[in-house]
């Protein structure tokens, strides 16, 4: 037990000591991907991330050692990827702190339910949904494959008990995790697109994430990997639970001691060498399929909720108000925030609407792209009285001067999915989904007390031509033919554009 326990420190704080060198070599940030663009690429220390790098990117050198570690580890009987077909072929890789739980008996869902330790909710709101597959599997879009609950969250939710947060990144995005999962009082769904080398990175990462952050992230994280066909993994590797971490022998060691001097990134085929761009809407979609609950927040990772939103969202439910009845398809919007640098993110309206008195914090994006989420009524949003719970401050539509307005919403799994042929690099990426929601005649249920704010960091124009020149071309692929599809799908209405 006490060897155990301190192999486990050891991994940790080896871990913890090879990302700070890899961090303090420089260049830490990915070239910019999924939702917030990165603030630039900088690792601020923000206080709801005491104890973790910025983007855990955990890089490691030695293949052969690892396999050496890997063939020495007793057999495990404890597979978290237990129904991985059998052609599955994979090298385990011990990323887990011994387990009580039994991983390995796929039972049905609602047979594996633990307790909550949420407050007990014993009135049925009719929430119309199938509980959903948590089981690990293949799948093929275009030139990628899904890793389907590659590492799946050890508790297990019915469909209409919670909301899941639904995001992405790669994995220079995966610190986010942290404060993420404070925050959230649910389930959360991450896809992780994991070219070439980033793959081992990413294992890497959501080993120390579920090691070395407290249980929440074992309980309650789901991760998803994206796997882009031309650069392929040579092995997939499995994370199981039941023994300890890397044996005495951290393959990570040899990376501490070494700076990481070999694992320079621009030696490895990864992401940000390879130049790819970032199919942010795939992941969006995929984060958002393997979502354990009807309910979602489709987020960027970069985006922290004030506190104990899914509570208040199923109480104001409960309170069954009549706004809550109007026949049309709504979501629940929830206005952004940006806060400076030094600022910690505030957790409550009162909170936050002192920071913004103070000029310390400001409507996102203001200085970017002030229109993109301009929030119908933020005027009166800021100076309404703060009330208890959740309600519904004011029902927008989508319509002109809103008509680019791109809100982050509590939504259904019925909602219409992003388009996966267009990047982030290109912009405009949650467009055509706001199109839909238009033309589908969707009520947008602006939320009083709840809101997101991006990671502290106010983000500042850049000129960035590559992009540009990418966004042009997007927005014409947008206009051209994408329009012309959803046309007629969804039809047409004078008051949406696209
Ligand atoms: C969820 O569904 C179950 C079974 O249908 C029901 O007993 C429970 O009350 C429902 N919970 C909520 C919050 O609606
Ligand atoms: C909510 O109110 C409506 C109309 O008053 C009623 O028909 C419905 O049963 C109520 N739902 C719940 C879950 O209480
Ligand atoms: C990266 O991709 C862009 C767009 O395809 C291209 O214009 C640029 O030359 C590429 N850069 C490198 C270093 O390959
Ligand atoms: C935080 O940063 C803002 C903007 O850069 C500045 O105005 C403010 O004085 C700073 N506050 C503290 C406590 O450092
Ligand atoms: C907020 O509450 C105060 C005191 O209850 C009231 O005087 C004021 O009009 C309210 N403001 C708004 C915008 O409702």
């Amino acid at each position: 037990m006490l060897i155990r326990a301190s192999l486990f420190l050891n991994f940790c704080v080896l871990t913890y000591v090879a990302l700070q060198a890899a961090q303090n070599s420089g260049n830490g940030g990915g070239s910019g991907s999924g939702g917030g663009g990165g603030a630039g690429g900088l690792n601020p220390i923000y206080s709801d991330n005491v104890n973790l790098p910025s983007g855990v990117q955990i890089v490691y050198n030695s293949n052969a050692e690892t396999e050496t570690a890997v063939r020495e580890a007793p057999a495990s009987t404890n597979v978290l990827l237990s129904s991985s077909p059998s052609q599955f072929s994979t090298v385990e890789i011990e990323t887990e702190a011994s387990s009580t739980t039994s991983g390995d008996q796929q039972l049905p869902v609602s047979s594996t339910l633990t307790e909550t330790t949420d407050p007990p909710r014993p009135s049925d709101l009719g929430i119309d949904c199938q509980d959903r597959e948590r089981h690990f599997s293949y799948s093929q879009r275009g030139s990628y494959w899904i890793l389907n609950h590659y590492v799946p969250a050890e508790k297990a939710y019915h469909c209409n008990e919670s909301i899941t947060y639904t995001t992405h990144g790669d994995i220079t995005f995966l610190d986010n995790i942290v404060p993420l999962t404070r925050r959230w009082d649910g389930p959360l769904s991450v896809a992780v697109y994991t070219p070439g080398s980033d793959y081992e990175s990413a294992i890497r990462s959501m080993a120390y994430l579920r090691q070395c952050t407290g249980p929440d992230i074992r309980q309650r994280v789901s991760f998803h990997l994206v796997l882009d066909e031309r650069h392929f993994p040579t092995v997939l590797r499995k994370l199981h639970s039941q023994q300890g971490p890397p044996t005495t022998r951290s393959p990570l060691q040899t990376s501490a001691v070494n700076g990481l001097s070999t694992a320079t990134p621009e030696t490895q085929d990864n992401k940000r060498t390879m130049n790819l761009t970032y199919p942010v809407n795939l992941l969006r979609n995929v984060a958002r399929q393997n979502a354990p609950t009807h309910y979602i927040l489709a987020s960027d990772a970069e985006l922290y909720p004030s506190l104990d939103m899914v509570r208040l969202f199923f109480d104001m439910l409960r309170r069954n108000e009549s706004v809550l009845h109007l026949g049309r398809p709504k979501v629940f919007v929830l206005p952004i925030f940006e806060v400076y640098r030094n600022q910690t993110v505030p957790s409550s309206k009162t909170e936050l609407v002192e920071k913004l008195k103070a000029g310390l914090a400001v409507p996102f994006h203001q200085k970017v792209c002030s229109y993109c989420h301009s929030v119908p009524k933020s005027k009166e949003w800021l100076v309404a009285n703060v009330t208890d719970g959740l309600h519904v401050f004011h029902i927008a539509k989508r319509h002109k001067p809103y008509q680019r307005w791109e809100p982050i919403y509590i939504g259904t799994q019925d909602d219409p999915l992003y388009d996966e042929r267009l990047t982030w690099e290109g912009k405009s990426d949650k467009m055509t989904q706001g199109y839909a929601l238009c033309v589908l005649d969707y009520d947008f249920m602006i939320l009083d007390n709840a809101f997101l704010v991006h990671r502290p960091g106010v983000k500042i124009p850049r000129r960035e031509p590559l992009r540009d020149a990418m966004a042009k071309k997007q927005s014409a692929i947008i206009r051209s033919a994408i329009y012309r599809e959803l046309k007629v799908l969804y039809g047409q209405n004078s008051n949406c554009v696209l």
